[in-house]
């Protein structure tokens, strides 16, 4: 989920540095270059996330996974997204766009006429990616996690619990998706199969 629901965000480096002397691998408002946007154009496995806005807490209890597409329009400064999402055990598809600020590394989501934010850390190492909602706002903050790939290894794993720790949450507010319950994958595999076999017929 998430990234279907953006919202406000914040400059949090000068209150990570207050809390946090000795962290230093959760940049925020670091700017998006071209090179980070086609590196981001690829499909990204939802991993976790702990959030502490009632509406996403409860959006990724009833969301089971969630696997999305990013095409990143440079021109435009767009990116599409196409998630396919398990929800009740059904697949479900949804496509949208969302618009990126480079200077300052936001993502931003227009919904219901109010533009939100979220700030984009790049982890390139581990071929994933974090997006930080309202740091600065006790109740309401939250961090969640994608990766390129859906098994996560233990050091994305251990990077994610300390980050989560970093933005002053705890361990126990992760919750981690069981990629056995996706009902999307297969589907996905057989229409690329389909699809395959129809440009093979002339
Ligand atoms: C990032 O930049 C955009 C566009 O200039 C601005 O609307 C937004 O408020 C900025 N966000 C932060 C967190 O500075
Ligand atoms: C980023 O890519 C766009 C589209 O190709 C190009 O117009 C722009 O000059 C590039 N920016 C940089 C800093 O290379
Ligand atoms: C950018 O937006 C314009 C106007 O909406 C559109 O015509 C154009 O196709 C877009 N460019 C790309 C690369 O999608
Ligand atoms: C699909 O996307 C729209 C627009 O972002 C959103 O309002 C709607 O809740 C989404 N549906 C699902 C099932 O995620
Ligand atoms: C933080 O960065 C330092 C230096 O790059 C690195 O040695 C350390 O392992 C990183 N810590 C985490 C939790 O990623």
């Amino acid at each position: 989920m998430a990234l279907y629901t953006v919202l406000v965000v914040l400059s949090l480096l000068p209150l990570l540095e207050a809390q946090n002397p000795e962290q230093a691998n959760i940049t925020i408002g670091e700017p998006i270059t071209n090179e980070t946007l086609s590196w981001l154009s690829d499909k990204w496995f939802f991993i976790g996330a702990a959030f502490r806005k009632l509406e996403y807490s409860q959006a990724i209890q009833t969301m089971q996974t969630e696997f999305f597409y990013l095409t990143t329009d440079l021109i435009n400064d767009t990116i599409e997204l196409r998630e396919s999402l398990t929800i009740s055990d059904q697949c479900v598809y949804n496509s949208t766009h969302l618009g990126f600020q480079r200077e300052n590394g936001t993502f931003s989501k227009y919904e219901g006429g109010v533009e939100t934010f979220a700030d984009l850390i790049v982890l390139k190492k581990h071929g994933a990616i974090m997006l930080a909602f309202d740091l600065k706002d006790e109740k309401k903050r939250g961090l969640s996690l994608y990766a390129k790939k859906p098994d996560i290894t233990p050091e994305l794993r251990e990077v994610f619990q300390k980050a989560v720790k970093d933005v002053g949450m705890d361990e126990s507010e992760i919750i981690f998706v069981d990629w056995k319950k996706d009902k999307c994958g297969q589907q996905e595999k057989t229409q690329l199969e389909l699809e395959k076999e129809t440009k093979k017929d002339p």
